[in-house]
């Protein structure tokens, strides 16, 4: 992800024009505790590992206690789950997805298609596959095996994960849409489909809660999808946040508005608010976690999964992502972005999280 240069980025303040649906109940997921679970009108996910999940790591009894649904942090990306063409890796997947089926938790598998020039979105092979041929036969294979192996098990896929440009409203031109063509978010669609008909399949972008223009064309994308008959039945929003670039009030309320009208379910797929730091003011992060919950419930969306457990271990303290995100070079100490503090003790963002939830 590249959102360094949004720092500089003015942004345009959003209409307060905002839908207030409230989603349907879901039913929350079974509980390790003895006191009934809060029925939730979105469901609370988190982005896990299958190694923080073993059952001595503290994230294991966090996750099956406090949310609903889980979101193999890296188990299910190709760079994962297929270290060549031929050969399949599935042990932190299938961990992820026995965990989930042990706690009652949802499973969101993430991702089959990312074009992401660098990061671990794609293995080396792929991206080495020039012939178009053989790369769609690769991707389209892809796509039958992963979501096939786990039919019936994994209830929604980010089918296809960041297809803009990571500052703009242009498609991404990557591997995919050189190699399969511009229709190539369309054929992975309906791949999956045909893969698992009772799955729900899922297209996941970042920063346009920051980037009016991303949203209007995430808005397009999902309009002539769904226009075209292919099968699509949600977006995610990342909503990676940063406290020094302002969120303007209302854009998470009118993008999940303007996408719902189509006829696609909405969530929140990756939060994280870093900003944490010993000589911040936590209260500024909590507003931040307060504004997105709040906007996300008003607006009907169905989850609000965070990037992570516990503060503990969050992908953006590693030092290869920080070096990739120069908005955080200046952070010297833990980016502290999550729900949950390094002892896995719930921070106050994690009851505004569940009053924002719960609230009637
Ligand atoms: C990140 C993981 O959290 C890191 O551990 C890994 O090194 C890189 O990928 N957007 C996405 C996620 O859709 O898959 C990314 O996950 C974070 C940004």
């Amino acid at each position: 992800m590249s959102l360094h240069v949004i720092s500089v980025l003015v942004l345009s303040s959003c209409s307060s024009d905002r839908t207030t649906t409230i989603a349907p109940p879901i039913t929350t997921a079974t509980t390790t505790s003895a006191a009934p679970a809060p029925q939730r009108v979105a469901r609370l996910g988190a982005a896990v590992s299958a190694e923080r999940l073993a059952p001595a790591e503290p994230d294991a009894e966090l996750v099956a206690r406090h949310f609903d649904s889980v979101t193999p942090e890296n188990a299910m990306k190709w760079s994962t789950t297929r270290p060549s063409a031929t050969t399949w890796n599935w042990v932190g997947a299938d961990a992820i997805v026995e965990f989930a089926e042990r706690s009652g938790l949802d499973v969101r598998g993430h991702t089959l298609v990312w074009g992401q020039p660098s990061g671990n979105g794609m293995p080396a092979w792929l991206k080495e596959t020039l012939n178009p041929a053989d790369f769609t036969a690769a991707v389209l294979d892809g796509i039958d095996t992963q979501v096939t192996r786990y039919r019936g098990r994994v209830q929604r896929w980010d089918v296809v994960n960041e297809p803009f440009e990571a500052l703009s409203g242009e498609l991404q031109k990557n591997a995919f849409f050189e190699r399969m063509g511009p229709d190539y978010i369309e054929q992975a669609l309906r791949a999956a489909r045909a893969a698992d008909p009772d799955a729900e399949l899922w297209i996941n972008e970042n920063a346009t809660e920051y980037l009016p223009a991303k949203a209007d064309a995430l808005v397009e994308l999902v309009r002539g999808l769904k226009g075209r008959g292919v099968p699509l039945d949600g977006v995610g929003l990342q909503t990676h946040l940063f406290l020094d670039a302002p969120l303007p009030a209302g854009a998470i309320a009118d993008l999940i508005g303007g996408l719902r009208e189509l006829g696609v379910d909405v969530a929140l797929t990756e939060v994280d608010v870093p900003g944490g730091s010993a000589n911040r003011d936590p209260t500024a992060q909590q507003a931040l976690w307060k504004q997105v919950a709040d906007e996300c419930v008003a607006a009907g969306c169905v989850e609000l999964t965070t990037w992570g457990v516990t503060d503990a271990s969050t992908w953006l303290d590693s030092p290869t992502v920080r070096a990739g995100i120069p908005f955080l070079e200046s952070f010297t100490v833990p980016t502290r972005p999550l729900l949950f503090d390094e002892s896995g003790q719930a921070k106050p963002a994690f009851d505004i999280i569940e009053e924002a939830l719960t609230r009637r």
